[in-house]
């Protein structure tokens, strides 16, 4: 087992609950009783009662009642192990903003005692399906209120940051992160509050994300004009207008790239080309700028084609919800955001789509607009193949089928194919290293009964009879994989579950001995 987040600071038990309470980095890489009856004999791994960061009876309605959804024992296992596990372990604090009524959560990522942007907001995604309005502190609403209010906090305060710190309120000290400690960034930032910053377009994204969400199902219009939601979303536009910026002015100058990192490391991927710029980019495509993609490794070419993807269809979300705010700026605040989704469609659509000698039309997964282009897929999302679950693009488009044919092929230099699981990887753990992730994207994106059956069966087999979903696992032997407690990919898969459950119940009536 390779745990990659050693290089940062180990954790303390989680202060929601007591500290007898296990360490669940630890308690994660061992077996528990009771174990699934089936072939893979799959550890149960949820804390006690009393060492659940947050109780929802409404998970807890849904896991019972997946039991009689779900045929095969080890599948069940798996999905009660994996579906609560944001809930059982990453609630790291929930309060409010001192002394006020503005509610606050703070959510780890799992293994890593910081909040992700990202992660935060597909970790809350998992409950989407059980979120429905409440003003009580105990349910699901407010946990989502928190993290939208907590991202906004962050996103006032480091808008080019993508991991952050515990709220001062919540008295919990913040993590050290080694790797960062030598990382020259502009803008500067504080490490009291910030924990790694990589400007990440999906970051601002995943704001989006998780207000539409929130709105879509509470229809809870007045909570977004209390607190610091319209400044947060003025902040995005000023970073997405500021990073369009190209590396050159028409007379040839360089311009000042409003953000530049390097970091002392021995991995490319860990810090950006030009002392901090990234590699060139023209003017004129229309599309935003990533500095590092949703693994947290440097783009190659800075314009990140499925995070504008994200932030494009994310917009025109929000854009609805901004346009019910009723105050002196909504209505214009709302026109920007509707004309920047159009035009990221537009540029991505004329600058984005490229044409493979075998797969013909296809996504490029970056371009830098001088007709450079990475034609490749990576586990995590915002990708490709995750287009449609994006609501950027419906599955059945022509051109997102050559994608993912592409994708899933050899073709793609991050498939990786062997016994174990074939899904796509990528440079954040390298080859040989394939994400279940991507197979769970796989099957939330396929009709094909077949093709996801096969899936279903590789992830279940791919957990080192843990019953957990890890961040990746070797290809060709399962006992070596990364990241013992990686909260979101285990709530995607049991996300993906409640997914089959309507679409199509007949493939969990499917026996895996
Ligand atoms: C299941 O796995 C546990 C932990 O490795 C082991 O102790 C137990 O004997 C196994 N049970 C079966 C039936 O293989
Ligand atoms: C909201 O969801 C909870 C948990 O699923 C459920 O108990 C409650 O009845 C729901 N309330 C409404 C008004 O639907
Ligand atoms: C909360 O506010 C009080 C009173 O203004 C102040 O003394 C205290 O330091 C604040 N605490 C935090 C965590 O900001
Ligand atoms: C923040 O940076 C200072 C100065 O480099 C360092 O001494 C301190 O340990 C850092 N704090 C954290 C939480 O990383
Ligand atoms: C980039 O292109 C746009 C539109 O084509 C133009 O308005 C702008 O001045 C150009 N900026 C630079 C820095 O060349
Ligand atoms: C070149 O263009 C930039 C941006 O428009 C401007 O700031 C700079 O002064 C110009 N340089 C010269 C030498 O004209
Ligand atoms: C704004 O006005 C619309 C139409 O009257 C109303 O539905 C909506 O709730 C108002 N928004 C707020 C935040 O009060
Ligand atoms: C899968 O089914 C959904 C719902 O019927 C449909 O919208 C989508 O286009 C289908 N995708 C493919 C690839 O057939
Ligand atoms: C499989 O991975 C484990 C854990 O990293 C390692 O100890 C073992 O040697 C590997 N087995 C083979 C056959 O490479």
């Amino acid at each position: 087992m390779r745990v990659v987040s050693l290089l940062f600071s180990s954790l303390a038990a989680p202060l929601l609950v007591s500290a007898a309470c296990p360490d669940y980095a630890q308690y994660s890489t061992q077996y528990h009783a009771p174990f699934s009856s089936g072939r893979y004999n799959l550890s149960y791994q949820r804390p006690v009662p009393e060492c659940r960061t947050f109780i929802s009876q409404g998970v807890e309605d849904v896991i019972t009642r997946m039991k009689s959804a779900i045929s095969d024992p080890d599948l069940y296992q798996l999905f009660a192990n994996a579906y609560p596990n944001t809930l059982d372990t990453a609630i790291k604090w929930k309060g409010y903003a001192n002394g006020t009524d503005e509610e606050l959560t703070f959510v780890i990522t799992g293994d890593i005692n910081a909040m992700w942007l990202r992660d935060s907001a597909n970790q809350m995604q998992s409950y989407l399906s059980v979120l429905n309005a409440s003003s009580s502190p105990d349910s699901i609403a407010s946990l989502y209120r928190g993290v939208i209010n907590l991202q906004a906090r962050y996103l006032l305060t480091s808008p080019y940051c993508n991991s952050f710190q515990p709220p001062a309120e919540s008295g919990i000290a913040p993590a050290t992160n080694g790797a960062a400690s030598q990382d020259t960034v502009t803008p500067q930032y504080d490490n009291q509050s910030v924990f790694e910053c990589k400007y990440e377009l999906d970051s601002l994204a995943a704001f989006l994300e998780v207000s539409s969400n929130y709105y879509s199902a509470t229809q809870d219009i007045s909570f977004f004009a209390k607190y610091s939601w319209v400044d947060a979303i003025t902040t995005i536009l000023s970073v997405a207008d500021a990073m369009m910026t190209p590396t050159y002015a028409a007379n040839g100058s360089v311009l000042t790239s409003p953000y530049t990192f390097t970091r002392q490391t021995t991995r490319a991927s860990e810090t950006l080309e030009n002392s901090g710029l990234g590699n060139p980019t023209q003017n004129g495509t229309g599309l935003i700028r990533s500095a590092f993609r949703p693994s947290d490794d440097s783009t190659i070419y800075q314009l990140f084609v499925p995070a504008n993807m994200m932030f494009s269809s994310q917009l025109a979300a929000t854009s609805k919800i901004m346009a019910q705010l009723n105050t002196s700026t909504s209505a214009a605040l709302a026109t920007k955001m509707e004309r920047l989704s159009s035009s990221l469609r537009a540029a991505i659509e004329e600058h984005g789509i490229v044409n493979h000698p075998k797969y013909g039309q296809i996504y490029a997964y970056e371009i830098d607009g001088y007709g450079s282009q990475t034609i490749m897929d990576d586990a995590n999302i915002p990708s490709l193949l995750s287009a449609p679950l994006l609501s950027y693009i419906s599955s059945s488009s022509q051109t997102y089928q050559n994608t993912r044919a592409l994708v899933l092929s050899g073709d793609n230099p991050y498939f990786m194919r062997g016994p174990v699981l074939s899904a796509v990887g990528g440079p954040h753990d390298g080859p040989r290293y394939a994400w279940p992730m991507a197979s769970i994207v796989r099957i939330l994106t396929s009709n094909d009964s077949d093709e996801i059956t096969e899936q279903l069966r590789a992830v279940l087999g791919s957990t080192d009879g843990l019953g957990l979903v890890h961040e990746s696992v070797n290809s060709w032997n399962v006992t070596d994989w990364t990241r013992q407690w990686f909260s979101w990919a285990n709530g995607l898969f049991g996300q993906m579950i409640l997914d089959l459950e309507e679409r199509m119940p007949q493939v969990l009536k499917t026996s895996f001995q």
